[in-house]
């Protein structure tokens, strides 16, 4: 039998923490024979819930569960960690700024950081889920600087995968036979999901998304409002954060990076700049990818059309912009 993998999930007491944390000790993020080790963290108002999921995760029985760690301590949380999945976070609240937002969030994922640096396994790898996703990621490389800057990254699956679903409903199709959307940028209002690479497997051989779609107006409208505002569309009808759904997707993300993607495909993770397509080096940018043991490489030569600059770049303002304040935060 395999050595268990040790797995944190901070937050876990929250609503994407109780879905995730099942997923993980059913195989479905590093694979049906995988033993796992889960260590859960959130803060002291929450300790109780905490152990509740505690509770019921010894309950459910798993065979791959082989530990289960509760904590509201860091230290002990991050110990010997060799995946993190970061779901902890400050929410913004009625009447709250931005900046206040920001500057809470800045606190958590630099204290984090330094916790992770100190006592997770060193070749951890890093998945950050709690919003603002992209910059609390760059924060925590910032303030993790031993941690390799391609170890950390954050989520941006759900919207790829949202994507997929959207073209996959418009054309009646099965989610599977769709691939090679791309999500550009923030996981924010901002994103630009883009389809101009996206093909389907028909009858006939593979076809590009578009051809089969033959509706560019909703594709360059709908379909992108679509899938930008679908988080809020969740939250409207449920009250809830899209809690389900992003913890899959959290599955889909480290499953895909430690076991690789499948041949001809990519998935749209955030992950460091390197400059690629003229997105400025220094931020978590959310690129095509493909991963092969255990490392993701941004998917080059793509052609750029003019619709997709423009939106390409207004992304990645949008991030400029929150480096920004996240470092005025830091002062
Ligand atoms: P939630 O409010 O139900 O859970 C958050 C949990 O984090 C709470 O239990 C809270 O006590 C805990 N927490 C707060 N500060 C902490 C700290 N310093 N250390 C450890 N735990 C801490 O929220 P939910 O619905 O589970 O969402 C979690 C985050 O994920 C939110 O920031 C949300 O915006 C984000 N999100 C991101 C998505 C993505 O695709 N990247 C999709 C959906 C949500």
């Amino acid at each position: 039998e395999k050595e268990p993998v040790t797995v944190l999930v901070t937050g876990a007491a929250g609503q994407i923490g109780y879905a995730l944390v099942p997923m993980i000790a059913r195989g479905a993020m590093l694979g049906p024979d995988q033993p796992v080790i889960i260590h859960m963290l959130d803060i002291e108002p929450a300790a109780e819930a905490l152990n509740g999921v505690k509770m019921e995760l010894i309950d459910a029985a798993f065979p791959l569960l082989k530990g289960v760690v509760a904590t509201t301590d860091v230290v002990d949380a991050c110990n010997g960690v060799n995946i993190a999945v970061m779901v902890g976070g400050f929410p913004r609240k009625e009447g709250m700024e931005r900046k206040d937002v920001m500057s809470k969030n800045v606190s958590i994922y630099k204290a984090q950081a330094s916790a992770l640096e100190q006592h997770a396994a060193p070749d951890c790898k890093v998945l950050v889920v709690a919003n603002p996703a992209n910059t609390n990621a760059l924060i925590l490389k910032e303030f993790a600087p031993s941690i390799p800057e391609k170890n950390i990254t954050c989520l941006t699956r759900l919207d790829h995968n949202r994507a997929l679903g959207q073209i996959s409903e418009k054309l009646d199709v099965h989610v599977s036979e769709v691939k090679n959307v791309i999500i550009w940028g923030n996981h924010s209002s901002t994103q630009y999901p883009d389809v101009n690479h996206a093909t389907v497997n028909t009858n006939n051989g593979q076809k590009p998304a578009r051809e089969l779609v033959g509706d560019d107006k909703w594709l360059n409208t709908e379909f992108i409002t679509t899938v930008q505002q679908r988080g809020a569309a969740i939250i409207k009808a449920r009250k809830l954060s899209s809690a389900l759904s992003a913890a899959s997707s959290a599955c889909d993300h480290i499953r895909d990076w430690v076991l690789g993607t499948p041949k001809g495909t990519w998935v749209s993770m955030g992950v460091y700049s390197d400059g690629s397509y003229g997105i400025p080096q220094g931020l978590i940018y959310s690129f095509p990818v493909t991963c092969e043991k255990g490392e993701w490489s941004i998917v080059q030569g793509l052609k750029i059309d003019e619709l997709s600059r423009e939106k390409i770049d207004a992304t990645a303002k949008e991030l400029v912009e929150e480096k920004t304040l996240a470092y005025s935060c830091l002062n």
